[in-house]
């Protein structure tokens, strides 16, 4: 009889795409795309940046009404008009950019729209706070129901979006990039989360540029490309070259291509740095062509220090020196004046002006104080945005698209361009290729290495560790706050990078 289960499963997905068809002006971004999702099962939807993935996501959610084709549950056509049709249909997902609300509780964020009601209708905030508490406590989140949403980091917010999803009693789950924020511990809870789900019957799409991942939590796979169904089946019987082939079209050979660059004189020295919760004693110098590589795991206190380096937060000793002289940075601004800029992690929120044409972002602050006849401006803009948005591989129908419809990628290519284009001395990269397909993620890679050849000196922090090897001249691994060690040449590897990130000496035991 073989297996039963599955047999009956691959006969009935919960939910199926049929032909659907949406166009933006000048972008199909869907082009009668298929896709089936099975209960008790995980589908990984995968494609490059731009490809149509988060668009799926919309219109299974009642976001985007699709131009033709059919939504089908239990084989049953169906319509989502609103996104709450789509949620009372049993669809929930947690999105690339999930909106929610500062000023709101956890516990109201997570029941905003569908709050528990009690006599009269009144809302029923106790109840509201226990459900909150206990889906909260069910994904592992230590967060309290009645904090307020600004209060919390990124990964805690990412954690709220989640529980909002789940508090929706769902046949389908949606996942759109839902590790991108998160600590490797959490990762794993998610990861929890998800076998939760499956067992308990929900079907799961799963959307992710990482492989390790994929390949860890799915059972199905589909690809698209350039808005259209290229194939689906068993992540049993693929491996991840077949997977990146159908993906972009060819092979990628996954290589990083740094070049040899000649490292010239001091830029940046750091002494002392040292902040009352986050970072302590932290020193070290940066030389001209340099790629400087900052590992540990999320949570060390990399990005925590970063922002103090540039002014976003005041650390309570420490001097910075450029060039040789002691530079007083207190604000963004003043980093900026110093030549270093900073490309954060959250790239949504300090990133772009979403209904500004990408020319306009990317030269906003390279040409922002110039004043010229309007046609040369323009001109020159457009140059300028020209030649770094494709050296940074992004796909956009034209310059003059707002960058709020571009794809999750491409907006982070825009603000990566844009800092690059200012010509810094120094340029710290957050996580440079995070959300950035497996395709573009070499051209991200091929033009750091290019520029630092050409003189920049690049602080990248990556918690990738082929990424840290591949492009790192030399590294620094951080642990709680502190400098774990600093590692180049022969005494680089995974195994040491790994050590010093987690505290473990050479014999195995925890320092
Ligand atoms: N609201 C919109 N207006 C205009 N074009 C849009 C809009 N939303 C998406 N697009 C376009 O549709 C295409 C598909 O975008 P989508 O966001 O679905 O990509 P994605 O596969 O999720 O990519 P990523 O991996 O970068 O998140 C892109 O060309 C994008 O620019
Ligand atoms: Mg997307």
């Amino acid at each position: 009889m073989g297996n039963l289960a599955a047999d009956a499963s691959a006969a009935h997905p919960v939910l199926a795409l049929d032909g659907i068809t949406k166009t933006f002006p000048g972008v199909k971004a869907l082009d009668s795309v298929r896709l089936h999702l099975f209960p008790g099962e995980v589908t990984a939807l995968i494609g490059e940046n731009g490809a149509g993935k988060s668009t799926v996501v919309k219109t299974l959610t009642g976001i985007y009404q699709p131009d033709s084709g059919q939504i089908l549950m239990d084989g049953q056509p169906v319509q989502f008009p609103t996104a709450q049709s789509a949620a009372d249909a049993g669809v929930t997902a947690i999105h690339q950019e999930t909106v929610l609300f500062e000023e709101l509780s956890v516990a109201e964020n997570i029941y905003i729209g569908h709050a528990p009601r009690g006599a009269f209708k009144m809302i029923d905030r106790r109840k509201m706070r226990d459900d909150a508490a206990r889906i909260l406590t069910s994904i592992g989140a230590k967060i309290d129901p009645m904090v307020r949403l600004k209060d919390l980091g990124i990964a805690s917010r990412h954690l709220v979006a989640i529980a909002r999803a789940l508090s929706i009693d769902a046949r389908v789950v949606i996942m759109d990039e839902p590790t991108a924020a998160l600590s490797q511990k959490e990762i794993e809870e998610l990861y929890e989360l998800v076998d939760h789900l499956k067992a308990q019957g929900k079907a799961i799409l799963f959307i992710s540029h990482k492989f390790d991942e994929i390949f860890r939590i799915a059972d199905r796979w589909t690809v698209f490309r350039d808005g259209q169904f290229i194939g689906e089946g068993l992540m049993s019987e693929v491996d991840e070259s077949d997977l990146v082939r159908r993906m972009v079209g060819r092979s990628v050979d996954q290589i990083y291509p740094k070049r040899a660059a000649v490292i010239g004189n001091e830029v940046l020295k750091v002494v002392g740095y040292s902040h009352a919760t986050e970072f302590e004693d932290i020193n070290f110098t940066l030389n001209r062509g340099e790629i400087l590589g900052f590992y540990g795991l999320v949570g060390a206190g990399r990005s925590e220090f970063m922002q103090s380096l540039i002014g976003i937060t005041r650390p309570t000793k420490g001097v910075t020196r450029v060039g040789g002289d002691i530079c007083v940075i207190r604000s963004p601004a003043d980093a900026v004046d110093a030549g270093i800029v900073y490309v954060p992690e959250d790239r949504g929120k300090q990133g772009a002006i979403l209904d500004m044409p990408i020319f306009q972002n990317v030269t906003l602050p390279s040409l922002g104080r110039t004043s010229k006849n309007g046609f040369t401006r323009m001109a020159e803009e457009f140059a300028l945005a020209r030649t770094y948005t494709q050296r940074l591989d992004l796909r956009a129908a034209s310059l003059d698209t707002p960058v709020g419809s571009l794809s999750g990628g491409n907006q982070q290519k825009v603000v990566i361009a844009k800092w690059l284009a200012t010509k810094p001395r120094v340029i710290i990269l957050d996580e440079p290729t995070k959300g950035i397909d497996i395709g573009s993620k070499a051209a991200v890679h091929d033009f750091m290495s290019e520029l630092a050849a050409q003189g920049l000196s690049v602080i990248m922090v990556s918690s990738e560790i082929p990424e840290i090897m591949g492009m790192s001249d030399r590294v620094i691994v951080m642990r709680e706050g502190r400098i774990a060690a600093e590692l180049s040449g022969d005494a680089l590897s995974p195994e040491t990078l790994v050590r010093h990130a987690a505290g473990i000496t050479a014999k195995g035991e925890a320092a």
